[in-house]
């Protein structure tokens, strides 16, 4: 199931073409080459204008990749801001400082290579918004680890929290890992249940939670 119609997509990505800059259209390709899973040019505006929107200056990503997402959040805290980048695999880190150093956004970037949710454990203070984007098992736990990280008045931003819309327990949609599935619900049932958030599934793309810290 698409959850944006494709050409509404099409339609806000040329919305948003004066974005293009080489190093942007490079991370682009290359999502697009080897089929790796960005959160692509408008969920990538979206996090950008979530970011500003509450001043965040520190801000944890879950599962970086090779930085396409850390360009996004790059941009909103500025280089004096902290962004901590996680991926499981070395040659991301190399990818992503590469990108995003000749992007003029490698300023605010620590990343950590190693498990995404203890990176974040070892980490130390509250942060403005956690980002999470890791393999949909880890979710519950993530965002177990994260609610207690954020401060009041920032963010919890999760992406694929649609997952192609298997979430709706459609039974026309093939789903060959429903463990993954239900693993998300869990984590979508979980935000959306707690008095301490205020929280809605954005569905755009693949559908991205957005949970508010309330005091
Ligand atoms: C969906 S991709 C991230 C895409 C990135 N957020 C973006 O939009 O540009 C997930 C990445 O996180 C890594 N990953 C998944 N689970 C992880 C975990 N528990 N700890 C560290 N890295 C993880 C994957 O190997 C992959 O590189």
């Amino acid at each position: 199931m698409d959850i944006t119609n494709p050409k509404v997509e099409d339609y806000i990505r040329n919305l948003l073409a004066r974005h293009d800059e080489n190093v942007l259209l490079e991370m682009e390709a290359e999502g697009k080459e080897r089929n790796f899973p960005i959160i692509g040019r408008m969920v990538g505006v979206a996090v950008e204008l979530l970011a500003r929107a509450i001043g965040a200056r520190r801000v944890f990503e879950l599962g970086s990749g090779y930085g396409y997402s850390g360009y996004w959040f790059s941009r909103a805290v500025g280089p004096d801001g902290e962004l901590h980048l996680t991926d499981g695999d070395p040659e991301n880190e190399r990818k992503a400082l590469d990108y995003l150093g000749r992007a003029g956004l490698a300023g605010p970037v620590q990343f950590h290579v190693g498990e995404a949710v203890a990176a974040l454990g070892e980490a130390k203070g509250t942060f403005d918004i956690v980002y999470c984007d890791i393999d949909k098992d880890g979710y519950p736990g993530a965002w177990r680890a994260a609610r207690g990280r954020i401060r009041t008045g920032g963010l919890f931003i999760c992406d694929n929290t649609l997952w192609s819309g298997r979430v709706t327990g459609d039974p026309d949609i093939e789903d060959t890992r429903p463990e993954l599935t239900a693993a998300i619900d869990e984590m979508n049932r979980a935000i959306a249940g707690d008095p301490g958030f205020v929280a809605t599934i954005l569905p755009i793309r693949d559908g991205v939670m957005v949970a508010l810290r309330l005091g």
